[in-house]
């Protein structure tokens, strides 16, 4: 169906005066018996177009006047009655779909929460339409930020009989019934589709690091699973998930590029979605266009693990879990120290070994790991890396305190052996990143169709 973007008529100045046609959902009408004036959009923009009838020229089919409502405009292109911007006075107006009075999206505000019941017409809101036209921007931007850098885009599998973080997250992943017959779990396995007990990835990292050990720079962009049963305004069953592993690396080098793909990724929302910007200021997170503009150019925090643990003791407040040396970090500690001490993102780094993954490098202390979480104020943790443990018989070591299946991770260990280097990398939740920069509060309202604990639509 040939028409014109909205987007493009609001700001081609070299169509004022042209004939157009438009398409969109009519999102308010103000209707009388000369004129009508419908305002529609057709997700090109944050702004609407007013289409202008005069009735006394053109009969308009009265469903076209109703909220939700789909049509087809022609007219000319004309100046707006208020403001700068363009109008259209109609030539021709065609209903596409009619819209019944109960359309759930009605002119006055709705509450996020009601929004959640409808995950099929929500978009069609000012509010979750920006949200996704940002989400797009800052994926074409994560794309941009490594491809100018010499990066590779890598896909790593989704299903997996590794598990990367080794927390017992994962979702499994068979087509065995459940049969009484079997005596033990292995059997059980055997015989199912791959031979082995398999489950969905919680992270690429692992394959990740099997090409970074030969391509230098690569990143993953995919979803991750987690069965975590954590019932969060932060977690998802199913989240994207921005993985980069780079060879000849260490810890400050990770760093590095963490900090420079998030103010990168910053940069490029705040210069494409100016208007969803301000409309989140407006409306969501007051104060969110001076918050992003001023992390963009300022230089994040660095603090060790164990000075944030001195800084929470130290902390004129009760902490719902108490805090000790050893002890993750919670969000309620993440946030104070981001949003309370810091006023800005932190990396915390060099946490207790026992608190974390098996692949991390073991610090020449003994007791630490050269971890490295970015927390922001808002969210709390929204990145989580590490330089790897080159050494074969360190990573062997940790991986047998934990008591592992070493027989599923041969090939991961043996890239130690074979031209072992430094090396690390990083996850940025992508969901998190964006409700970072909208100042969206549920990780739920800017995901699409959201899984979480008990639910999935
Ligand atoms: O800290 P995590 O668990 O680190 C890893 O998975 C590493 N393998 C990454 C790497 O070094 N390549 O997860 C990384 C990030 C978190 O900081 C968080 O932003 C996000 O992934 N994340 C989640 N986001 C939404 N829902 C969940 N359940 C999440 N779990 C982790």
């Amino acid at each position: 169906m040939k028409h014109t973007d909205i987007a493009k008529v609001l700001r081609d100045a070299s169509l004022m005066g042209q004939e157009v046609t438009v398409c969109g959902w009519v999102r308010t009408a103000r209707d009388s018996a000369a004129v009508a004036f419908l305002e529609i959009t057709d997700g090109t923009s944050f702004s609407r177009l007013q289409v202008v009838v005069d009735k006394n020229n053109l009969s308009l089919d009265p469903e076209c006047t109703k909220c939700g409502a789909s049509v087809r405009a022609k007219g000319i292109v004309v100046k707006a009655f208020k403001g700068d911007g363009a109008e259209l006075n109609a030539t021709e107006v065609t209903l596409l779909g009619k819209c019944p009075s109960e359309y759930p999206i009605q002119k006055k505000r709705t509450t996020l929460d009601f929004l959640r019941g409808i995950p099929h017409l929500r978009l069609r809101t000012n509010t979750f339409a920006a949200v996704f036209r940002v989400r797009s921007v800052a994926a074409q931007a994560v794309h941009r930020y490594f491809h100018e850098r010499g990066y590779y885009y890598i896909n790593t599998p989704l299903i997996t009989a590794s598990d990367c973080e080794g927390a017992g997250e994962m979702f499994r992943v068979t087509t065995q019934p459940w049969d009484a017959k079997y005596e033990s779990e292995e059997a059980y396995y055997k015989d199912d589709f791959f031979g082995k007990k398999a489950g969905l990835s919680v992270s690429g990292q692992l394959e990740g690091e099997v090409a970074a050990t030969a391509l230098g720079r690569i990143y993953t962009f995919g979803p991750s699973f987690r069965a975590e049963n954590s019932n969060t305004t932060r977690h998802l069953a199913e989240f994207w998930h921005i993985e980069p592993e780079i060879a000849f690396a260490e810890l400050p080098d990770v760093l590095e590029v963490a900090e420079e793909m998030v103010k990168y990724l910053i940069r490029a929302v705040l210069s494409e979605c100016p208007e969803e910007i301000a409309f989140f200021d407006k409306f969501m997170e007051p104060g969110l266009r001076d918050k992003l503009t001023h992390v963009a150019e300022s230089e994040f925090g660095v603090l060790d693990y164990t000075e944030a643990i001195e800084i929470l003791k130290k902390a004129d407040r009760e902490f719902k879990f108490p805090v000790e040396w050893g002890c993750d970090l919670q969000t309620e500690h993440e946030r104070y120290i981001t949003e309370e001490v810091f006023k800005k993102p932190v990396f915390v780094v060099n946490y207790p070994k026992e608190i974390k993954s098996f692949y991390m490098k073991q610090n020449a202390d003994g007791k630490t790991v050269a971890a490295a979480d970015l927390l922001v104020p808002g969210v709390g943790e929204i990145i989580g890396g590490s330089e790897r443990e080159a050494d074969p018989d360190k990573l062997l070591a940790a991986m047998k305190v934990r008591g592992m299946d070493l027989s599923a991770y041969e090939q991961y260990i043996s890239l130690r052996t074979f031209g072992t280097v430094p090396h690390g990398g990083f996850g940025l939740g992508f969901e998190r990143f964006v409700m970072y920069v909208t100042g969206m509060e549920n990780i739920r309202d800017v995901t699409l169709f959201p899984r979480t604990v008990k639910n999935i639509m």
